[in-house]
């Protein structure tokens, strides 16, 4: 019988630091995936953890680990050349046809621009070819943005507003202030059939979401993903489950009209 819980081996192929503790892992991998799907991380006898795939192209894959905790701490040690063992890919991603002609504002918090990095990338590449691409980014602080490089080219052709939590004590060219406060700037599309994405820890995807309701944003225009505890990814243990809902398996991305209903 086919062991699901059985992890391989993929070799590490670079490693960028983003921040101190968040770093990009490029690992070898050949397969179909989605954005916004996650790994189950493990290295044997450390531990095992939901890792979501930032980015992807052929040969390889990218995940963005922010150093918290046992596994996390053991996998910052390695180098490129060492393996990580993964097991997925799980959960349902995002469905990036619906945004084919549409105006599309995506907003993250933090490390919640890891899921949706990929999205953010085909859509502002013109692969998914939308009316207008919009993100708004927010970070405690300028210490803590995520992929420079990726911001400044999305940037060239598209609205993108970073805005960290409180002014800093150093140079800093982006806005101030939680994204929430800044969602009236985006103010001026058609915003009853704007598609809006929002990613980001639970109180911010919470604000943001009554803060778009507030702006106009219809609920079933708004897409989240969750970043609910889990343990198998696979509908076995109910560690995600919520109601009759299995995060893992019919998430982690959901409609708002769902999502409101799986809130804490
Ligand atoms: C769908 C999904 C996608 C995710 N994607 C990402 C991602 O892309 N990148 C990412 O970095 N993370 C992601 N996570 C979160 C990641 O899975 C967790 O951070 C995971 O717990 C890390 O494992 P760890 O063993 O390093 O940390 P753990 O040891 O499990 O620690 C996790 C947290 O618990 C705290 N903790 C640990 N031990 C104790 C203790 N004894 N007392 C009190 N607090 C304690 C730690 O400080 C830390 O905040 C995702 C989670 C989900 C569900
Ligand atoms: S994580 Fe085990 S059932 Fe979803």
């Amino acid at each position: 019988m086919k062991n699901e819980y059985l992890a391989f081996p993929f070799e590490i192929l670079s490693i960028v630091k983003e921040t101190e503790i968040d770093w990009t892992y490029t690992v070898k991998y050949d397969g179909p995936l989605v954005g916004g799907q996650f790994m189950q991380l493990s290295i044997p006898g450390v531990g095992e953890a939901p890792i979501s795939i930032s980015d992807f192209r052929d040969g390889s894959l990218d995940m963005t680990i922010r150093k918290v905790g046992r596994l996390t701490d053991a996998i910052f040690n390695l180098e490129a050349g060492d393996s990580l063992f993964m097991r997925g890919p799980y959960g349902n991603g995002f469905e990036l046809s619906k945004y084919v002609d549409k105006h599309v504002v995506i907003i993250a918090g933090g490390t919640g621009l890891a899921p949706v990095k990929n999205v953010i990338e085909k859509l502002t590449s013109g692969e998914i070819k939308t009316n207008s691409t919009r993100a708004l980014i927010g970070f405690k602080s300028p210490d803590d943005v995520l992929f420079e490089d990726a911001l400044k080219r999305w940037s060239q052709d598209h609205e993108v507003t970073v805005t960290v939590d409180k002014q800093p004590d150093k140079p800093w060219n982006g806005k101030v202030g939680l994204v929430t406060e800044h969602i009236p700037t985006l103010e001026g599309y058609d915003i009853e059939k704007t598609e809006a994405i929002v990613v980001g820890p639970p109180m911010m995807m919470k604000f943001t979401t009554l803060a778009l309701l507030k702006a106009g944003y219809l609920p079933q225009n708004i897409t989240v993903s969750f970043e609910r505890n889990m343990s198998c990814g696979i509908g076995k243990c109910g560690h995600c489950k919520i109601d009759e809902t299995y995060v893992c398996l019919e998430g982690p991305v959901f409609n708002y009209t769902t999502a409101v209903k799986l809130l804490d």
